[in-house]
Order: C-alpha cells, then sequence, then structure tokens
C-alpha cells in the first residue's frame, strides 16, 4: 500500500511508520508533521533512510500542501493521527485542539475529498463516550459524552468524518483506541511521566484518589489494528481497540514502581483534573470479528519492556523534558 500518513513524529504514528517501513505493509510512505512539542524526528531515526520513506515538515491545516502531497504521491490510504493529543493541555488551552483536531481534519477531509483517496483512516480514541459507569463497556454504537476540549474535539472530527462517507460516500474508517503506552510517548503521559520520575527519585504526582479506571493498550497491539481496519476494515464503520486490562491509576503506578525497585512512598497526591473520566471501558469484539485482530501484548510484558526503554533511553527522556517542557511543567504544575 501507498500510504500518507499525518502526525508520524508522535507516539503512535512514529511507532505505526517505523513498522510499517520495516514490515513491509507500506511500499511507500508519506509522512506529514508538523513537528510540534510532540513530534520527534529522533522517533524516526532507524527509518529516515529508507527510500520508500519520505518526510514532509507541514500543518495539515495548510489546504495547498495537503492537495499538492495527494496528487503527488497517489495514496492508496490516509491514515490521520496527527492531532493534540493531551487532555490537561486541552484544558489549559483549548485553542489548538479546535485548530488541529477539528479544522485540521476538516481540512484533510476536504483535499482528499476534492482529489479523491480510496481510504481515509481517522485515528480516534475511547474518550469520545466519556466516563463509563460499571457494569457497562462501550460498544461502537454507545452515546458520545466528551468530557474535555480534546475528547469534544475528537468526537466532533469522528463525526465529521463519518458525515464525508454518509454525504460523499468517501471511504472514511474511524478507530477508537484506549490508552496506549510504549517506547517513545511524550513524558506527560501516566505511564511515561511515572516511569521518568521514578528514575530521577522525583515525586509522581497522582490526580485525586487515584482510582481512574484506564484499558492499557500495547502501542504495536494499536498499529496493527490500524494495519488490519485497512485491509479488512469498512469503510463508514467504527472500530473500537483497546487492550481488554483496565486498572486504577495507583495499581499501574505502584505496578512501575516494583518493578523499577522504587519505594511506594514516591505517589504524592495532588489536585485533581477538572471533568476527570472516572472509568474507560470498551469491547473490542466488532474488529476482533471483522479483521482477526487481537491484542498480542499482556500488560506485564509491556510495561516491563516500556521501563527497559526508558531506562536504555535515559538521554531520549533528558531531551524531551528539559526546555520548553520543562518551562510549561513549571507554569501549569507547580503549586498543586
Ligand atoms: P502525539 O501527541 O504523541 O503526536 C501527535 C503528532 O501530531 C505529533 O508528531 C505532532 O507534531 C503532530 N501534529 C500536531 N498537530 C499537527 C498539525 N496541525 N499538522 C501536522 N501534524 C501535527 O499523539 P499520539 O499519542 O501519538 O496520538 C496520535 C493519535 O492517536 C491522535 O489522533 C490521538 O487522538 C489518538 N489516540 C491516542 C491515544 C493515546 O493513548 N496516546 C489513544 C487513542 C487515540
Ligand atoms: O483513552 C485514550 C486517551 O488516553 C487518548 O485519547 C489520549 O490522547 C491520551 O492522552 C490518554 O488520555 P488520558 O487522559 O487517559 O491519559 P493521561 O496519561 O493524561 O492520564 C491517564 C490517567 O492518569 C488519568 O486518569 C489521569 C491520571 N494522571 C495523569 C497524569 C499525567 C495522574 O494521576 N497523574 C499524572 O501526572
Amino acid at each position: 500500500m501507498r500510504l500518507l500518513v499525518t502526525g508520524g513524529a508522535g507516539f503512535i504514528g512514529s511507532a505505526f511508520v517505523r513498522l510499517a517501513l520495516n514490515g513491509r505493509w507500506a511500499s511507500r510512505l508519506t509522512n506529514l508533521d508538523k513537528l510540534t512539542y510532540a513530534g520527534n524526528l529522533e522517533n524516526l531515526a532507524e527509518v529516515e533512510r529508507d527510500p520508500a520513506y519520505r518526510f514532509v515538515h507541514g500543518d495539515i491545516n495548510d489546504a495547498q500542501l495537503v492537495v499538492r502531497l495527494i496528487e503527488e504521491e497517489r495514496p492508496d490510504a490516509i491514515v490521520h493521527f496527527a492531532a493534540e493529543s493531551h487532555v490537561d493541555r486541552s484544558i489549559l488551552g483549548p485553542g489548538a485542539f479546535f485548530e488541529t483536531n477539528l479544522r485540521g481534519t476538516f481540512t484533510l477531509l476536504e483535499a482528499a475529498r476534492a482529489v479523491g483517496v480510496e481510504r481515509f483512516l481517522h485515528v480516534s480514541t475511547d474518550e469520545v463516550y466519556g466516563s463509563i459507569d460499571e457494569p457497562h463497556d462501550a460498544d461502537e454504537g454507545y452515546p458520545l459524552k466528551p468530557s474535555s476540549p480534546y475528547s469534544a474535539s475528537k468526537a466532533g472530527s469522528d463525526l465529521l468524518a463519518l458525515s464525508y462517507w454518509t454525504t460523499y460516500k468517501m471511504p472514511v474508517t474511524v478507530t477508537r483506541a484506549s490508552n496506549n503506552y510504549g517506547p517513545y510517548q511524550f513524558p506527560e503521559k501516566l505511564i511515561p511521566l511515572m516511569i521518568t520520575n521514578a528514575m530521577e527519585d522525583k515525586a509522581l504526582p497522582i490526580y485525586g484518589d487515584g482510582m481512574q479506571v484506564r484499558d492499557w493498550l500495547y502501542v504495536d497491539d494499536h498499529c496493527r489494528a490500524i494495519r488490519a481496519a485497512l485491509r479488512k476494515g469498512a469503510p463508514g464503520e467504527i472500530y473500537n481497540v483497546g487492550g481488554s486490562r483496565a486498572l486504577p491509576n495507583r495499581d499501574v503506578v505502584e505496578m512501575i514502581l516494583d518493578a523499577m525497585g522504587k519505594p511506594h512512598s514516591l505517589m504524592q497526591t495532588v489536585k485533581d483534573r477538572p471533568g476527570h473520566d472516572r472509568r474507560y471501558a470498551i469491547t473490542t469484539e466488532k474488529l476482533e470479528r471483522a479483521t482477526g485482530w487481537r491484542a498480542e501484548v499482556d500488560f506485564e510484558t509491556g510495561l516491563k519492556e516500556t521501563i527497559e526503554w526508558y531506562r536504555a533511553n535515559g538521554e531520549w527522556a533528558g531531551r524531551v523534558k528539559s526546555g520548553a517542557y520543562q518551562e510549561y511543567y513549571e507554569r501549569n504544575y507547580a503549586g498543586r
């Protein structure tokens, strides 16, 4: 397949680009990325010389650029990862979430409609369902009730993307994944923040009572699900992607500390996130039935590998956590 990937320098996008090129899922792969604070070309060092790979530094809101790329590359599919992805940042400043997640997705859809594309895969999130009370698990028909500007922007872009199938018969497929973890994740998200803080014996901030539940999915399993949805998923359909491993945050952090031989006393309760969703839980039978996909990496194994990766790549994390991120963190989180 010839692929045009957006946001391929971020955490999940870069995992997808590495797997797609190394595993020959793609005969040609063009990566359009704005290189925001979350985009990092170091994540792609192992594929940057692959002749099948092309990196383009640009914004999905640049309509002319996007049209030109689709015309030049004639991709079989667009895989749309690019987004502002962090809930806390969306609470602090929602503007960029509107610009990229909503307006950017619109720009991309319009460009794809103008030139024509065989498949548009819109990468979304289980957060669009909002907090889900036990004992329910959300299937793809579950009502949308996003809580944060981030999840609302993703829910809006999901609906917009799906409307291009209903209205224009543009072959759009949407995937909604649960919390990803793995190597190269920006250390503002729970698991990499806790690992890298523990590496430095720094406090580990637990929001509220720490009993919020998230379903953890290893990033490569997510990428394999996207590939499966591209190959065997149907246009106009939504597929949940989960790791079937729901855990309270506190348990996850204790597992990290135990695996790293660090004391639980490093955990420090801090002020809760406003509008914090209590529980995410989804079913993944639809994707499994349609494509045969199954999550392959169990949480214990994935977490161990992730901890090992951060330990072996302390310089990567050090570079990412210094400078602008350090200032952002101190400005917004000091004094909680
Ligand atoms: P990330 O923040 O690590 O990376 C986002 C990438 O998009 C970066 O490389 C950034 O430079 C790029 N980008 C941002 N704005 C852009 C723009 N206007 N034009 C071009 N590129 C732009 O994000 P991630 O965690 O890898 O998430 C990727 C996608 O998966 C997002 O759509 C997110 O909503 C979705 N998702 C994430 C998770 C998760 O747990 N991280 C779970 C489910 C779904
Ligand atoms: O469910 C999928 C979503 O998962 C994706 O769509 C988002 O892009 C991704 O960021 C993630 O959202 P969360 O808000 O669930 O992830 P985060 O890592 O920010 O937080 C996970 C849980 O841990 C959440 O309950 C808040 C809590 N938390 C987080 C941080 C960063 C803490 O207790 N302390 C922290 O310092």
